[in-house]
């Protein structure tokens, strides 16, 4: 440990199921049309998961290839922590078949429900396992298939979700600098009926849910979208503080990917350039957890994010919830 960096990103790892579903598709089940979609959101197409595959799946496969990343083998791995809000079944949870399915023999595995936040609260977690000697090698991966849980006749949410992966090994820091500089975490349970899914837990039980029309995602979007505005420059600028960076420090702004138009306000407030900011929203919509280790794998392998950049990420969702974190790659 250097420079109180206790954790490091060894590797990272996605899973996209290959299907799309395009704006023109979209057209033809609801009263919607690509113009709307792409000005409102950005979204072009999002990628949809076949019926037969599990969360677990798509989460095992990332997790696989953030472990082959990290050139380390699943034995390795003490903690799995799957951060999702579409987990296959109520209980166990999804990271029980994760580590199942990829072997991790020796880990103690657990969901955490944090939504478009969740990938954030898990790394955090997974920092502070480390920091405290709980953990030394801790899998966190963000995976959902929201396609499964949207209302296919409610045009205001429908269009915006997709299925995806992604995965980070976090390991003991080696010394050298790179890390996780900091961490932040944040929830307003108040809020928490702007933005849910009411059905399938103990208060609206299944066969409930499907009467009423519960099962699926429920949104204010205005609401939800003048919030997350707020939180997501607040929370960007709190852990700059925190680590005592300045945005010219910031290789790249990993934000999570819900609408360009709040992308944009995040990076305005911080005055960081286009090329500062990366968007991938347009291929996959909003796939809550998934969305920031899906646009982290992507940009270091364009080569946006070489070994040392600092690399600022920052997220809200439902709950709600928000958060942000600075990792030097
Ligand atoms: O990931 C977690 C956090 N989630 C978010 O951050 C999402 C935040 N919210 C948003 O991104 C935006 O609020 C939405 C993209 C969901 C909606 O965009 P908006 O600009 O806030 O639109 P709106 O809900 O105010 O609706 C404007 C109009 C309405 O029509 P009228 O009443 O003006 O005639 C809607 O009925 O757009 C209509 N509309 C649509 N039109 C075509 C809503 N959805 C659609 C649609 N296609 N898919």
């Amino acid at each position: 440990m250097q420079n109180n960096i206790h954790s490091m990103m060894l590797g990272t790892g996605v899973a996209i199921p290959e299907k799309i579903l395009t704006n023109l598709d979209l057209e033809k089940i609801v009263d919607t049309n690509d113009e709307w979609i792409r000005e409102r959101t950005g979204i072009k197409v999002r990628h949809v998961a076949d019926d037969k595959l599990q969360n677990s799946d798509l989460a095992s496969e990332a997790a696989r290839n953030a472990l082959a990343d990290a050139r380390m083998n699943a034995e390795d791995i003490d903690t799995i922590i799957v951060a999702t809000v579409t987990g296959d079944v109520t209980f166990p949870s999804t990271a029980c078949y994760v580590q199942q399915k990829i072997g991790a023999v020796k880990a103690a595995a657990f969901d955490i429900q944090a939504t478009c936040s969740g990938f954030l609260f898990a790394l955090s977690i997974a920092d502070g396992f480390i920091a405290s000697g709980k953990s030394k090698n801790t899998l966190i991966v963000g995976s959902e298939l929201l396609t499964r849980i949207v209302d296919w006749k409610d045009r205001s949410t429908c269009v915006l979700f997709g299925d995806a992966a992604g995965a980070a090994v976090i390991s003991s820091a080696n010394g050298d600098g790179r890390g996780v500089l900091g961490t932040f975490i944040k929830t307003d349970g108040s809020l928490g009926h702007l933005l849910w899914m009411p059905g399938g837990g103990t208060r609206f039980p299944a066969d409930v849910a499907v009467s009423e029309n519960l099962n699926n995602i429920k949104m204010e979007g205005p609401e939800v979208f003048k919030a997350a505005v707020t939180a997501m420059g607040d929370a960007a600028t709190h852990i700059l503080d925190k680590t005592g960076l300045t945005p010219d420090d910031i290789k790249l702004l990993i934000p999570h990917q819900a609408n360009t138009r709040i992308i944009n306000a995040t990076a305005k407030r911080l005055k960081l350039p286009e090329e500062k900011v990366y968007v991938n929203i347009q291929e996959y919509g909003n796939t809550s957890a998934a969305s920031i280790p899906v646009a982290l794998h992507e940009a270091k392998g364009r080569g946006l994010l070489e070994p040392g950049d600092a690399c600022l990420m920052v997220a809200f969702g439902g709950g709600f919830t928000w958060g942000s974190a600075i990792v030097r790659v």
